[in-house]
């Protein structure tokens, strides 16, 4: 074991990769009874990426991180780590970071997934930032990837206009500096609220059966309000905890990137945390929610829009089936 004293870990590259279709509110009003007037009022979500039939979670994932290092300034085979938060793997097993290795060429790096359901992003940076102190490893890939339109059941209006697809990823790096990298993680569980968010069928549950299928069990299945509710108190009380035990005050937040789920959501967010929206991050009006890609993707849209510069306090803030939650501190290198 490593001496953790005297190292942090910092992200030192970002990428995303969203899929080229565009499914919008109108393209839904035609499959389901809705329209582009309720969905943009009642989520702020425009328009939604949907991946090609054949394109799988870990071809968006391993193209994320191929940008991702590239941004980083290494090589693939500097990498000794691979972690996805997913809800999507393209199988039930082998893990989602098996093909992702091997789509990049990777060596014979620990790869393993999380799921955490749309924490699983900040979860997997958690884990993998651990790990890297504890078994030296100087840099790990994380990514968030999601090809949810494999999960989401087009006949119901009331979830099928939320959701996307896509991929985001970070390069995270050994840094001898204490002050900078993540400097602080909170992450949260309630598992009495199962059944408000969840997949029920496919699982040892509830196999596979044709009945299973016909019930549309295995696609998700939310009680939107009770999720919305727990939402905010949730992302509200993460964000806040992270943010003190970092010892800065809400102030000091220079970006919030938050879990793109709804825009009322955040809206009601930055009234408690009595943060303005100018610093939060919102792109969920063209990818609608990603899960665990969600908070990546809107990431590296901020970067690569210079919303994020070196000495920046950004703090991540997520929420999702589990119910999980998650808020991360992090000051830019
Ligand atoms: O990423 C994981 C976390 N997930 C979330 O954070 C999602 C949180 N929940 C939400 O964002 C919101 O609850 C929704 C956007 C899902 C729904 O908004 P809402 O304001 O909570 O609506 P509601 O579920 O209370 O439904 C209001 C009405 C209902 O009609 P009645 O019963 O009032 O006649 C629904 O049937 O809106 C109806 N409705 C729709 N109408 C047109 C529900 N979906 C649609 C739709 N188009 N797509």
């Amino acid at each position: 074991m490593s001496d953790l004293k005297g190292k942090s870990v910092i992200i030192s590259g970002t990428g995303s990769y969203t899929p080229p279709k565009i499914l919008t509110n109108d393209d839904l009003s035609a499959i389901v009874d809705t329209s582009d007037e309720w969905i943009r009022t009642r989520t702020g979500i425009r328009e939604r990426r949907i991946a090609a039939e054949e394109e799988t979670t870990s071809d968006m994932a391993a193209n994320a991180a191929r940008e991702a290092i590239r941004n980083s300034g290494l090589k693939i085979e500097d990498i000794g780590l691979i972690v996805v938060g997913t809800v999507t793997p393209d199988m039930p097993f082998p893990n989602t970071a098996c093909f992702v290795q091997k789509k990049l060429g990777l060596g014979k790096v620990p790869a393993f997934d999380i799921e955490a359901a749309c924490s699983g992003f900040i979860y997997a940076m958690n884990v993998a930032r651990g790990l890297m102190l504890v078994n030296n490893i100087q840099h790990a890939l994380v990514i968030g990837a999601e090809k949810l339109s494999s999960i989401t059941n087009w006949e119901d209006r009331t979830t099928c206009v939320l959701f996307g697809d896509g991929a985001g990823a970070v390069v995270l790096s050994l840094d001898e500096r204490e002050d900078i990298g993540i400097l602080n993680v909170q992450l949260g569980a309630d598992g009495t609220e199962t059944d408000i968010l969840c997949v029920p069928g496919g699982g040892s549950a509830s196999p596979y059966t044709v009945e299973t299928i016909e019930r549309s069990l295995h696609k998700i299945h939310m009680q939107g309000n009770q999720v919305f509710k727990h939402a905010v108190r949730v992302m509200c009380q993460s964000a806040t905890e992270v943010v003190e035990g970092a010892g800065l005050r809400t102030e000091d937040v220079d970006l919030v990137v938050p879990h793109q789920a709804n825009t009322r959501i955040i809206e009601a967010l930055a009234t408690r945390l009595n943060i303005g929206m100018e610093r939060f991050k919102i792109n969920l009006d063209r990818y609608g929610n990603t899960s665990a890609a969600s908070i990546p993707i809107a990431l590296d849209e901020a970067w690569r829009n210079g919303r994020i510069g070196s000495g920046d306090n950004v703090l991540m803030v997520a929420f999702g089936g589990g119910l999980t939650w998650a808020g991360a501190l992090v000051r830019w290198p």
